[in-house]
């Protein structure tokens, strides 16, 4: 495994009216000068969303079936690298994407619409954009933020969803990247906007969707294999998709693959925090036709 040791909890800087750690910009030039090919896929998604689980659909739907041996051997972070990391003592994030050797590249990214690199728009690239109901995020990026030692302290529960609501997360608020995307579909057509709720509630179903979308015809038991090895206890179970080996993520806190449920907010938010909430919510939703689930 690889061990940046001068990883270490980073504070909340303010980057383009954005909240962010400075292991997303401290490259910055190199990404918003990134190369996209016009075949590149980029998988893009606010931090919890499901980003792991669809990255590793499509990797399984393009080279599942041709390159059995990159699953068993390269763990999902290099497989679908993140553009935008820059830990010390690791590659960077856009060096692992220019060294990818496969066709369609697939590339993870976290910003938001307005800081993609712009040639991912020229080249008319396929987006796969993954939503998750905003209570179920910010509980599962709360654990996170516990286990991982490189994002900001996230102080209790109660602190966290404060701040959640605030917008001083890091990639910034999660109501304006879910609907800053939802605008872009509008005017960019090669854009697929996908719910971990639906992912959640029909697997198959989400995969025939992305097969459609990515012009793939794939055939009908290759997607059943597929939707079974995206399974929650499958992945939990896989060194490969586990996020095992990373050394900044202590899961003695909590796992990566934490509970993968829809609904699990209940657990924390209390009958004042839910009321609080959904009246920010509310406000801040106010102008979009974006609808959520927060239960299926
Ligand atoms: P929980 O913390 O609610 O369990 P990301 O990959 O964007 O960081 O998202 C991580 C969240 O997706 C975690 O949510 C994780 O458990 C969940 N997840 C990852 N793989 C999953 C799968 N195959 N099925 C269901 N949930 C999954």
């Amino acid at each position: 495994s690889v061990l940046p040791s001068t990883v270490s909890r980073a504070e909340l800087i303010d980057f383009e009216g954005i909240s962010m750690v400075h292991y997303f910009t401290d490259n910055w030039e190199n990404i918003q000068n990134f190369q996209a090919r016009p075949e590149d896929i980029l998988i893009a998604t606010y931090p919890k969303a499901g980003t792991t689980w669809v990255s590793n659909t499509l990797d399984l739907l393009y080279f599942g079936k041709t390159d059995q041996e990159r699953q068993s051997s390269l763990p999902i972070y290099l497989r679908v690298p993140f553009l935008e990391m820059a830990f010390p003592g690791m590659p960077l994030g856009v060096e692992l994407a220019d060294k990818l050797p496969t066709t369609p590249r697939l590339i993870k990214t976290h910003l938001p619409v307005q800081l993609v690199p712009k040639s991912f728009w020229e080249q008319n690239c396929r987006v796969v954009y993954v939503a998750r109901n905003a209570k179920d995020t910010a509980v599962s990026f709360f654990h996170f933020d516990r286990m991982n030692m490189s994002q900001p302290d996230p102080g209790d529960w109660n602190t966290f969803l404060m701040k959640f609501m605030d917008g001083k997360m890091v990639f910034g608020p999660w109501y304006d990247h879910v609907c800053g995307y939802w605008e872009k579909k509008q005017t960019y057509s090669n854009m697929h906007y996908m719910f971990f709720e639906q992912m959640a509630k029909d697997t198959g179903r989400e995969v025939a969707h992305l097969c459609s979308f990515l012009g793939l015809s794939t055939p009908v038991e290759e997607r059943e294999r597929i939707t079974e090895a995206v399974h929650f206890d499958v992945m939990k179970q896989n060194n490969m998709t586990n996020f095992t080996g990373v050394s900044f993520l202590d899961f003695k806190i909590s796992p990566f693959m934490r509970k993968g449920k829809v609904g699990d907010w209940k657990t924390h938010f209390t009958v004042a925090q839910n009321e609080q909430f959904d009246e920010h919510y509310r406000q801040k939703m106010k102008s979009t036709t974006l609808q959520f689930q927060t239960e299926i």
